[in-house]
């Protein structure tokens, strides 16, 4: 099939607005291959077919995606970073998590899975068993092919190129000639579907925000340089303070990263957002900059850490709808009213509160939610919401009952389900998870498969019930 050169330039303009992917002239070749490749598995004659499909943003979109993006990966790739990870990076955090003791990790461009499973991996490695932390590891890619290899954790032995045998054989199950990842690490990392192109992070609803850590490592290669910094600028605005970025080797243009701390360590360089950059309240109390201790922590054969799923969840993430206008008026005006005020858009009052948390506020994201709930105590959007911040907070019993609430006043609200069963499986009472977790799913799968669910940032039926068997499967092992 011809890419002539008026199609090339409408593909490369469409594939470099949604997902950021640039094709320059030199990578015409590609695009065109790809793109052929992609039109036969669609069942198309014409790349003209092709690009229409593609603008509807469905099916053809995904397939051309899964075509064309590259997902070359290995566990523990590049292990000077691996070595830093493990001596400098998480010692770090450590420290500076102490007195939560809870980690957030983000691999963003997982591809199939290899780098956060080798987080978690280094993980058990590094922090005690106890006393206990919460650690959670998100893992997004724009492939849904990618995602779902991810989540069946089964490989070949070209992904263990730099893995010694013993981790293997820790870690890992035979299966023919492949090995599976055991399933106490599987359930350690959430996957999920994130465009990095689109403004859909950092945001609450999501787990995008307050993060500890993100590797993102060989993926804005892909990109064009304005895509990148637009990343990069995201990724600062979802660390907290102190928070670590890691990136490939191949990405060296230092002024993108100048917002950071430049932290050279052997073989690779690290940046990190600065302990005193401007935060809003978060969990851990504020503390002073510390030196990096040396790396003492001997490999440890303890059992693995306490995990705990994101404050997820695994959302489709489209592009969210152009966000509403700030309006930090509507709750304050609201309360202090005395005289009944026309009731104001749900949305609306509980917009303010959500940009909190969006932002890592959780103190003004509280109050504000709880001065919406005051005015309206009949919104379980509401409770779902408060039930998230409450979780960050370290609140686990308020958020437990705020998620209860929200069940309560709408039954088939099934995200108050997975919130109720995330805290449950936090707290060891997996009954009680396994039980919220199938109420979740007895609701789902009497919805229409691509109806979007509510408080799930317009993932769809059929997505969550695939996530919810999966995290009642990896309960049950
Ligand atoms: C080469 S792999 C990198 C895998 C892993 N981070 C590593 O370094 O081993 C690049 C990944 O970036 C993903 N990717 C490309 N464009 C993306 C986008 N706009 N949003 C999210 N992921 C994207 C691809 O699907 C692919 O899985």
């Amino acid at each position: 099939m011809d890419l002539n050169d008026d199609l090339y330039i409408r593909f490369r303009d469409l594939l470099l607005r949604r997902a950021g992917l640039h094709y320059p002239e030199r990578r015409r070749n590609d695009l065109a291959h790809g793109l052929g490749q992609a039109a036969a598995t669609c069942g198309l004659t014409s790349l003209e077919a092709l690009y229409q499909g593609m603008v509807e943003n469905g099916t053809i979109w995904d397939l051309v995606i899964i075509q064309l993006t590259i997902g070359e990966t290995y566990f523990f790739r590049n292990a000077a970073q691996f070595t830093a990870l493990r001596e400098r990076v998480l010692p770090d955090l450590m420290l500076r998590r102490g007195p939560v003791r809870s980690l957030r990790l983000w691999s963003a461009g997982c591809a199939t899975g290899e780098e956060a499973y080798s987080l978690a991996m280094t993980l058990a490695d590094v922090l005690p068993a106890a006393p206990e932390w919460q650690v959670s590891i998100l893992a997004t890619d724009i492939n849904t092919h990618f995602l779902q290899r991810a989540r069946e954790a089964l490989y070949g032995n070209w992904s263990f190129r730099e893995t010694s045998e013993a981790a293997r054989e820790r870690f890992f199950t035979p299966e023919g000639p492949r090995w599976r990842l055991k399933p106490e690490w599987r359930r350690q990392v959430i996957f999920a579907r994130l465009n990095l192109a689109e403004a859909v992070y950092p945001v609450v609803t999501n787990g995008t925000v307050a993060l500890d850590l993100i590797l993102c490592r060989n993926v804005t290669i892909y990109f064009d340089e304005a895509t990148t910094r637009q990343v990069i600028d995201r990724f600062y605005a979802a660390l907290a303070p102190g928070g670590w970025l890691i990136v490939g080797h191949a990405e060296p243009n230092a002024d993108i990263y100048r917002a950071f701390e430049t932290h050279n360590v052997p073989g690779s360089v690290l940046y990190r957002k600065p302990v005193n950059a401007p935060a809003f309240v978060t969990v851990q109390p504020n503390m002073p900059a510390v030196a990096l201790p040396p790396p003492t922590l001997p490999p440890s054969t303890l059992p693995p850490p306490h995990f705990a799923p994101p404050l997820l969840v695994p959302t489709n993430l489209q592009p969210a709808t152009a966000p509403r206008p700030f309006n930090t008026t509507t709750v304050a005006a609201l309360v202090s009213t005395p005289a009944p005020a026309p009731p104001a858009p749900l949305a609306d009052l509980l917009a303010p509160g959500r940009a909190a948390a969006d932002r890592g506020d959780w103190r003004t994201a509280r109050a504000s939610v709880e001065a919406a709930l005051s005015v309206n105590p009949l919104c379980a959007a509401g409770y779902y919401l408060l039930g998230q911040i409450l979780e960050h907070l370290g609140e686990l019993d308020g958020a437990l009952n705020a998620y209860r609430r929200s069940v309560y006043l709408e039954p088939t609200w099934v995200m108050g389900n997975i919130g109720m069963a995330n805290v449950w499986r936090q707290t060891g009472h997996l009954a009680e998870a396994r039980r919220g977790l199938r109420s979740a799913l007895y609701h789902l799968t009497r919805m229409a498969p691509n109806a979007p669910v509510a408080g799930a940032d317009e993932a769809t039926a059929a997505e969550l019930s695939a996530y919810v068997r999966t995290q009642l499967e990896l309960l049950n092992k």
